[in-house]
């Protein structure tokens, strides 16, 4: 018997939630692979280097170990406890391991922090082009999305007075992330003031920080919002494993928070994932305090390749591009070709066997540019930047 669905099936929420588009590039480039065409892969965010060594084996101990049962649902005591201690190390705020939220991967955090915390009708600020599951979320639970755009002009970074018009009653959450993705552009010490300013006085309103890419960063020091005065209280810290430490598919992150918000995430854990698997746990004490030489060899690797990247793009009619401080994505500006976004990575992955992101796969105002990964080899990147160029020289 065929079964017809009717639209009617689905709640209305379905109607509003929004995806990542890098995993449909991605799908549509498997897809043209097995026709037997040749794709570089400068689409998906996820370091090409593989899980330290030391992080697997203390996986597999941990399977022996009879690490194969539920956990508690926040998170193992352990791991909580590795991960108070490493803010204190890296952001110098203290924090108890009540305060952190353990959760299959550093998206879930988004998902459950805006559950818990945004009611319909309630106002979220967020970056535009930001990472897409931010303004996907918000509508989703019937929140206005109200978009920050993150200019070229300006780095990358905020617009203060913009920003400050944005912030109304309504207002519930804003959303940062630095490094960001898809520029690969830092906040300033001065955009991360403005918006604790901003919230001074305001104890109805969070700051959702997403920092999962605090360590893949060139030039400086990471610094959260959580470490000015006051903000702790109000600050949800997203951090992970995935890219830090090439963990993309343990699906291990976390959420830092006050205790009331951090036990609110926690019930919504339990009616949903019940926990994080157990033996990944392991493993992430020992990458946050097992050795971090391969942290440092990775970053130092994407920073040679961000200069191949860079420069190779810059050389090519129409396109120019800005040097990312941090994460690993370029985000070249390419009004200059004539194209729109989609067009040019439509023609780019059909014509020329690359497979890039439009820049409006991340918002609206990510049009007339591109996102291109450079967690690849040298050597792909070069091949990339050489069809790129072919390409849009023929246009
Ligand atoms: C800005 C940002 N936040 C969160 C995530 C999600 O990370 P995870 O794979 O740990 O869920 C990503 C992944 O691409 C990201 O770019």
């Amino acid at each position: 018997m065929q079964v017809i669905w009717v639209a009617s099936i689905f709640a209305e929420r379905m109607k509003v939630l929004g995806t990542e588009t890098a995993f449909e590039v991605l799908a549509k480039a498997k897809a043209l692979e097995r026709q037997g065409k040749n794709i570089v892969h400068l689409e998906i965010g996820e370091p090409d280097f593989d899980t330290p060594k030391h992080i697997k084996d203390a996986a597999v101990k941990a399977l022996y170990a009879g690490y194969t049962h539920y956990v508690p649902a926040a998170g193992i005591q352990e791991l909580r406890e590795a991960i108070a201690e490493d803010m204190a190390k890296s952001r110098k705020i203290e924090v108890s391991p009540e305060e952190v939220v353990v959760a299959p991967g550093a998206k879930p955090i988004i998902f459950l922090a805006i559950l818990a915390c945004v009611n319909p009708g309630e106002e979220v600020l967020y970056p535009n082009p930001g990472f897409p599951i931010y303004e996907s979320v918000i509508n989703f639970v019937g929140a206005k999305p109200v978009p920050l755009p993150l200019e070229e002009e300006k780095d990358f970074g905020l617009d203060h007075e913009y920003v400050k018009e944005r912030i109304t009653k309504k207002t519930k959450m804003i959303i940062i992330n630095s490094p960001e993705n898809p520029t690969g552009g830092v906040l300033t010490r001065e955009d991360l003031k403005l918006i604790a300013d901003c919230v001074a006085n305001r104890d109805d309103v969070l700051v959702f920080s997403d920092e999962v890419y605090s360590r893949i960063i060139y030039e400086g020091e990471h610094e959260s919002i959580a470490s000015f005065p006051g903000m702790k209280e109000k600050t949800i810290i997203l951090d992970g494993f995935s890219k830090t430490y090439a963990m993309t598919g343990w699906r291990l992150g976390y959420g830092v928070m006050r205790k009331d918000l951090a036990q609110k995430i926690t019930q919504l854990m339990i009616n949903s994932n019940s926990c994080t698997c157990a033996f990944t746990q392991i493993a992430g004490v020992e990458a946050l305090k097992g050795p971090q030489d391969s942290v440092k060899e990775m970053v130092a690797e994407f920073k040679k390749r961000r200069e191949i990247i860079v420069s190779g793009l810059n050389s090519i009619k129409g396109i120019t591009c800005k040097k990312p401080s941090g994460a690993f994505y370029v985000f070249p500006n390419i009004t200059g070709t004539g194209m729109k976004s989609q067009e040019l990575s439509d023609y780019l992955l059909n014509k020329a066997g690359v497979a890039v992101l439009p820049g409006t796969a991340f918002g609206a105002y990510g049009e007339g540019y591109l996102r291109l990964s450079f967690a690849n080899s040298v050597e792909n990147i070069k091949k990339a930047l050489n069809r790129i160029s072919e390409a849009v020289e023929k246009l």
